[in-house]
């Protein structure tokens, strides 16, 4: 069945916590059965993967051993990460903002067997107890779609128990000075680096605003991490395997070969 997708137009403009939420989780449940049908292969209903790139959690290793610990993935859609967790021993929980994924995650739980514990909620008021997980993790999650990334990043701060590790892939930085277009098109720098303000989509019809992404430069993130009291250990930029030709929106193998994708930060609360 064919999605309901509005006429939309493309700007950049300041947007709200609010407002970033109420475009993306309506977004995200119109988008989640062609996400799932597109990706949901590559992905793997127990897998780990961390960007289009493919590099596994089982490659990567960024999350460290999760035998016996209790994890939490933001921004899980339908869970693939928190299950393949499970399946290495670790009690992983989802939470998403979007219904429609987690209806998805639930119809893989029952057929896979592996169950991922989710909730229906934002990454910037997890429902969650102080200190209860060893290991937060985002794997092309939440982060890039909230505004308010302090109170996201102070979230994650307080639910982790001291000590605890924080892990997340995002659109690389630096994609943000190119179009999002797979081709030649999108090698062409045509946008500020260090131009922070949010890419939305507005529907045409209502003047809604319904979606936003959110960017923030390498600096950026390295500056909230040793600010909330982080230890920066990790900052990964897979390479794209010569032999994956496969699209994945803007990523492909044309801009891969040349220009990172993704970026994968870990790092560790103090103790
Ligand atoms: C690109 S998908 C990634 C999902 C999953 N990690 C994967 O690898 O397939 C982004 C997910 O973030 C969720 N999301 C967006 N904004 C969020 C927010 N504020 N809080 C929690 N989840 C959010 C979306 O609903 C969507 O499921």
């Amino acid at each position: 069945m064919e999605a309901a997708y509005p006429p939309v137009r493309a700007e950049r403009r300041a947007v709200s916590e609010e407002e970033s939420r109420r475009a993306n989780g309506p977004d995200w449940d119109r988008y989640a059965d062609e996400y799932q049908a597109t990706h949901g292969a590559f992905l793997g209903d127990t897998g780990f993967v961390w960007g289009p790139e493919g590099l596994t959690e089982k490659e990567a290793g960024v999350l460290g051993d999760v035998g016996g610990r209790e994890v939490l993935e933001l921004g899980s859609g339908a869970g693939q990460c928190a299950r393949w967790v499970r399946s290495q021993g670790g009690r992983a929980y989802g939470l998403d903002l979007a219904h429609r994924q987690l209806q998805h995650s639930s119809r893989i739980d029952d057929a896979s067997g592996v169950v991922v514990p989710s909730v229906q909620a934002t990454a910037t008021a997890i429902p969650f107890a102080p200190a209860s997980f060893d290991v937060v993790f985002c794997s092309f999650g939440a982060l890039q779609f909230v505004a308010d990334i302090d109170r996201c990043i102070a979230e994650v701060v307080r639910v982790l128990r001291p000590g605890g590790r924080f892990a997340f892939s995002i659109t690389h930085p630096t994609r943000w000075m190119f179009v999002d277009d797979p081709g030649p098109e999108g090698l062409v720098a045509s946008q500020s680096y260090w131009d922070r303000t949010p890419y939305v989509e507005v529907d045409d019809a209502s003047g809604e605003v319904s979606y936003v992404e959110h960017h923030r430069t390498l600096g950026d993130w390295v500056g909230l991490l040793a600010g909330a009291g982080f230890r920066i250990t990790d900052l990964l930029e897979p390479q794209w395997p010569a032999e994956l030709d496969r699209n994945w929106g803007g990523w492909s193998r044309t801009r891969g070969l040349l220009t990172p994708g993704t970026a994968i930060f870990g790092a560790d609360l103090a103790p």
